[in-house]
């Protein structure tokens, strides 16, 4: 929990107070001759702390011995350096975040379950940009997943700060409300999204998707619709279909509408669900294979960033999210090399590897996500393919696009994230590559530039609105880590989406890449 107060920080008499300190920069926000003041000067001159960034210094000051003492009442003070300011606003976010996440995670070590954090003041940045990348770290690195641990859950539990404070330091405290409540809910949709991919693939299902896109629409402005098994075969969708007969459970597609008006341009987020990919008769080897439960990355950060986009209500555009969601399993029904699908809109597709299902699913979604929406630009995120980790590593997501102002608003998104992009190629020799002799495709494009022909193979179905992939196979597992950014799922894309759409302008008619 987050919640903005006045109180003054030598009052608070919780568990930490936190302030963060630029390198060589000696002024605290919040009354420059108080204890907190004195000690940092005196610990600067020492040259034991000096405001680097990730850097800490953690005190009692109840346990010092001075007429001072009585100055402060919270039990510990903790400084956190800033690192010096950097020009780039992206970078300064970032700076931020990296703190809050400092925070979070020394006020866990210590258990500390109240916290109050005095906003700098100095930072070039606006005041809700230094309360929304603040709360952004702070609750993004107090995440933890222990819901299958019996024993221990209610000790873990505790070692996470149940209430953060942010003291407005002197900032616009309407500003700062505005930034608080952007971060918080962007930061509470990406841990949800941490949340999704840590269940297993038992446990979150295509049924457990459309529940909770239910449940959702509940609470927030949003339409959400079901496309069951029969609407999917009514409507020819075969890729989804497909992917789905060797599966014991049937596939969902999962239709989030967020509708402000009709005359506003449509955003369409479509996420690849794959609850856990086997390879199918296709089969992965074992060593590694219950990392893909995490197969439904790019379907959770849909969902998530749905969730926030009902809680934020962004104005002047509309925003839909589609999951085509199942299991890719090996049952004895089950889809196989040499078959022939045909996708939703007519399309036709040899199977020649049944692990290359993620672009089936997807393929379905985009064209009747297009047909039915007719939405101005469509994104879609998928842990799609090896190949992407190969190229990128775990540090940057993939992105291939047919347009060229969206992948400028797709990167400057993920930067003002911390979720950085590296754009790829996409052309007419890629596509050659997914010819097929007897349909219209197939489903694999060879061993070379497989995250490329995998694009290919989704752009089929985009036709010529504005569209931007992320393959996020590398990112959405094992990011790289930061502070607030734990090993295991990352939430990656929420964020990103949101900064997206956040600040939608209608995209020039002319410009195609
Ligand atoms: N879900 C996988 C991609 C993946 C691989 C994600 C490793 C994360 C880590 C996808 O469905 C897949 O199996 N892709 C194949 C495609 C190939 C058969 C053309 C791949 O990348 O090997
Ligand atoms: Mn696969
Ligand atoms: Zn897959």
């Amino acid at each position: 929990m987050i919640k903005l107060t006045s109180k003054k920080p030598e009052d608070f008499t919780g568990d930490m107070l936190a302030y963060l300190v630029e390198e060589d920069n000696e002024n605290l926000a919040g009354g420059a001759d108080s204890l907190a003041s004195k000690i940092l000067y005196g610990i600067k001159e020492q040259g034991d702390f000096n405001g680097k960034s990730e850097e800490t210094f953690l005190f009692y000051p109840g346990l010092i011995a001075s007429e001072d003492k009585q100055q402060i009442k919270a039990k510990r003070i903790l400084f956190v350096g800033l690192g010096q300011q950097d020009d780039d606003v992206a970078a300064r976010m970032e700076q931020l975040r990296i703190a809050g996440g400092i925070i979070a995670q020394q006020a866990g070590k210590v258990k500390s379950e109240e916290v109050l954090v005095v906003l700098p003041k100095n930072i070039i940045l606006s005041a809700s940009e230094i309360s929304e990348s603040l709360t952004e770290g702070l609750l993004l690195g107090n995440y933890k997943f222990t819901e299958y641990k019996s024993e221990p859950k209610e000790k873990e539990k505790k070692k996470l700060v149940t209430t953060f404070y942010l003291n407005d330091g002197s900032l616009s405290a309407t500003a700062v409300r505005r930034g608080m409540n952007r971060g918080k809910f962007s930061s509470e949709a990406a841990c949800s999204a941490r949340d999704m991919a840590n269940h297993p693939g038992n446990a979150w299902t295509a049924n457990d998707f459309a529940e909770y896109a239910k449940k959702i629409t509940k609470k927030n402005r949003l339409k959400c619709k079901i496309l069951e098994k029969a609407a999917m075969k009514k409507l020819g969708m075969g890729g989804i279909l497909g992917v789905n007969q060797g599966s014991s459970l049937p596939p969902k597609m999962v239709i989030l509408e967020y509708i402000t008006n009709k005359k506003n341009p449509t955003v369409l987020l479509v996420g690849k669900g794959l609850t856990f990919d086997s390879g199918g008769i296709s089969l992965k080897p074992a060593a590694g294979m219950e990392a893909m439960k995490y197969d439904m990355c790019g379907g959770a950060a849909v969902l998530a960033a749905m969730q926030a986009v009902g809680q934020e209500e962004p104005v002047g555009v509309n925003v839909i999210g589609i999951i085509p969601t199942t299991d890719n399993m090996s049952g004895s029904n089950a889809l196989k090399p040499g078959d022939v699908i045909t996708h939703y809109g007519g399309k036709t597709s040899e199977i020649i590897n049944t692990d290359a299902e993620g672009r089936l699913i997807l393929a379905d979604a985009l064209a009747y996500g297009i047909e039915m929406f007719s939405p101005e630009a469509v994104v879609d995120l998928a842990t799609l393919t090896g190949a992407v980790i190969v190229g990128l590593g775990h540090h940057r997501t993939g992105l291939i696009s047919n347009n060229d102002i969206l992948v400028d608003r797709m990167i400057d998104a993920g930067d003002r994230a911390g979720e950085p992009l590296w754009r790829l190629p996409i052309g007419k020799e890629y596509r050659k590559q997914i010819d097929s002799t007897i349909a219209d495709i197939k489903n694999t494009g060879g061993k070379s530039a497989g995250t490329i022909t995998a694009a290919c193979y989704l752009q089929e179905f985009v036709g010529d609105v504005p569209w931007a992939h992320l393959d996020i196979a590398g990112t959405a597992w094992d990011f790289t880590e930061k502070t607030y950014i734990p090993k295991g799922p990352s939430g990656t894309g929420v964020r990103t989406l949101l900064n997206l759409v956040r600040s939608w302008k209608t995209l020039p008619m002319d410009n195609k890449a």
